[in-house]
Parts: C-alpha cells; structure tokens; sequence
C-alpha cells in the first residue's frame, strides 16, 4: 500500500548532499555566516525545536548544532535511537510523520543515506545530514568557506584530498568542488576510488560551473603547487573490520613534511577531524602552523547556523 508523504505538499527544503544547494545558495550560506561569526547571538530559530536523531558517535556535529541552536534562541532535543521507537524497528515513514508534528527540523547522523532520503520524503520539516556513509554536506560546505576565509576565493584553488577516495567526505569533495569552480585532486590507491557513477555525475557538474576534477595516484605528483592538503581518517565508521589492510593499503597517501613541501609555500593542511595522528597524517603537519584544522572545526558552528537561519522556519 503506497504511504502518503508529506514532503511533497510542502515548501520545506531539504540538506541530503550538496548538490541540494546552488551555487548561490552557498554564497548566500557564506556571507550569512560571516555575519553570524561576528554577531552570534541573534533568534533566527526563536520558538523552533530541532531534534538531532545519531545512531553514530560526534562530537563536533552534535555539540556545534546544539550550541547553534541555543545561540539562535532555539531549543534542541537529542534523540538517541536507543531511546526513541526507531531502535526498536519503529519505521523512518513513520518516525518522519511524527515527528513533523513536534518538531522544526532534524538533523540526523545515521548510516544508510537511504534512510535519511526516507526520513526526508515523509517529513514536512527541513532534514538535515549530519553525516551518511554517502555524505557529509555539512563538513565539506563549512570546508570551502574556511578556504574562502584563508585565500578570499576558493575559485582555482588547487585542492588535493588523499586517502579513501571513496568514503562520505570524498563524496561530497567531489560535489561541493564541482559546484564551487575550484581544481579538486583525489589520490589514493586504485581500490579507493569514487564509484564511477558519482564520478561522471561530478564531472558533469564541474564543467558546468568551471571547476576541474582530476584523479593522481602518484601523492608527490598530486601535492606539486596544491593550495589545500585535505586528508580523512583511514577508517571510516562502520568500516573498522577493514582496518588493517586499509592502513597497509593507504599508507603511501599518509600527509607528511615532504608531501606538505611539494605544495604551495602558502599551503594549508586540512582535515574533517578526528585525526589519526601517525597514519593519515605525521604528528608533525597536524601541529604545524599550516594545519587549519581547528579553525575548521571552529567554523562547524557559524555555517550549519546560517544553514539553520535559511532552512528553519
Ligand atoms: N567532523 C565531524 O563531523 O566530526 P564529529 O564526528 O565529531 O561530528
Ligand atoms: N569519514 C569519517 C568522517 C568522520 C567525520 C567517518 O565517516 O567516520
């Protein structure tokens, strides 16, 4: 029996991944968000109730949105899956509908992008992906604008991501530089490639909006004049059975001194955090004065709160 869906009937808008936003939309996220980091304290979500569903760990997405939140005069409710319905097999259709009753947005952590798009189908409030297996819009928006604060414009810079090519944060690299006008990179070892699908889908965008993507195994040959030094963990969430044989495999794409010396002499190293300091990235570059990535993990707060104020009413 088909369910009825509530999305359709109303306006409310939706941040799965990024292609979800225009490249105006980020502009518009961006200079909200300049205003929000000099003036925090304003009550866009005066009177609304976000609900924050994690069936994962966070420290930065769920601290940043519930502090958000309250700086925006809302109120914030986390709802674990252990103690909602949803962790006793109650249906994301329904969970949707309910709480579209309650609540003014959600945000949600889980690990089937599938379940995310259900959640957003059969909900009449704006949801939120606060990381997928598939993506993790919120992190790679809140990256360009770091980048933007850094070098002014984030237009042909020379951004290179090394590591698994093929995990939530590459994926949504690939998007976020394909509607952004920059010169994406990804290097790692050929198992870890993005799917072709998301590849072509991504160079489509990229010629559209002038932005280059390119693939280099090769870490040094990657890294020559690179802007931005981008690196994730090894393994992901869900992914830790393959733990070792990912540190075997990837080991060559670590972020060193004599990687982060083929770049720019401006360059920067960023990463999403957590870190793993000794594999993905030398202790030494993490503390290094080109490493922005708490500047990074800062910024986490000020773009979800300019999401929020666009998305939220
Ligand atoms: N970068 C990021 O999303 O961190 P958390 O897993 O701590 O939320
Ligand atoms: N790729 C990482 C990102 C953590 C923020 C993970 O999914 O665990």
């Amino acid at each position: 029996m088909k369910l009825n869906s509530y999305s359709k009937k109303s306006a409310k808008r939706d941040l799965l991944e990024l292609t979800d936003l225009s490249p105006d939309e980020f502009n518009r996220i961006f200079r909200l968000t300049s205003q929000l980091k000099k003036k925090p304290f304003q009550q866009n979500l005066k009177n609304k109730v976000m609900g924050l569903i994690f069936t994962k760990s966070s420290t930065r997405t769920r601290v940043s949105f519930e502090v958000g939140i309250a700086h925006l005069g809302g109120k914030s409710l986390f709802l674990s899956p252990n103690d909602i319905q949803l962790g006793r097999g109650e249906t994301f259709e329904d969970t949707a509908r309910v709480l579209s009753r309650y609540l003014n947005g959600i945000i949600i952590r889980t690990y089937s992008h599938q379940e995310v798009q259900t959640l957003a189908e059969f909900s009449s409030i704006p949801i939120i992906n606060g990381l997928t297996d598939e993506a993790h819009p919120c992190q790679v928006l809140t990256d360009l604008f770091t980048i933007h604060e850094k070098f002014k414009t984030v237009k042909n810079k020379k951004i290179v991501f090394f590591g698994d090519c093929k995990n939530n944060m590459a994926h949504s690299w690939l998007l976020g530089a394909s509607l952004s006008g920059c010169h994406l990179v990804l290097s790692g070892h050929p198992e870890y490639k993005p799917s072709s699908v998301l590849w072509e889908r991504a160079q489509q965008l990229a010629e559209k909006h002038k932005s280059v993507l390119e693939w280099i195994e090769d870490p040094q040959e990657a890294a020559k004049n690179a802007d931005v030094l981008y690196t994730d963990v090894w393994t992901s969430m869900g992914q830790e059975a393959e733990s070792i044989k990912r540190k075997k495999d990837l080991a060559p794409w670590q972020i060193n001194s004599r990687l982060m010396n083929l770049a720019s002499k401006n360059a920067v190293f960023m990463h999403c955090l957590p870190a793993h300091r000794g594999e993905e990235v030398t202790p030494d570059v993490f503390e290094s004065k080109q490493s922005i990535v708490f500047d990074q993990a800062e910024n986490r707060l000020h773009v979800q709160k300019a999401i929020m104020s666009l998305f939220v009413s």
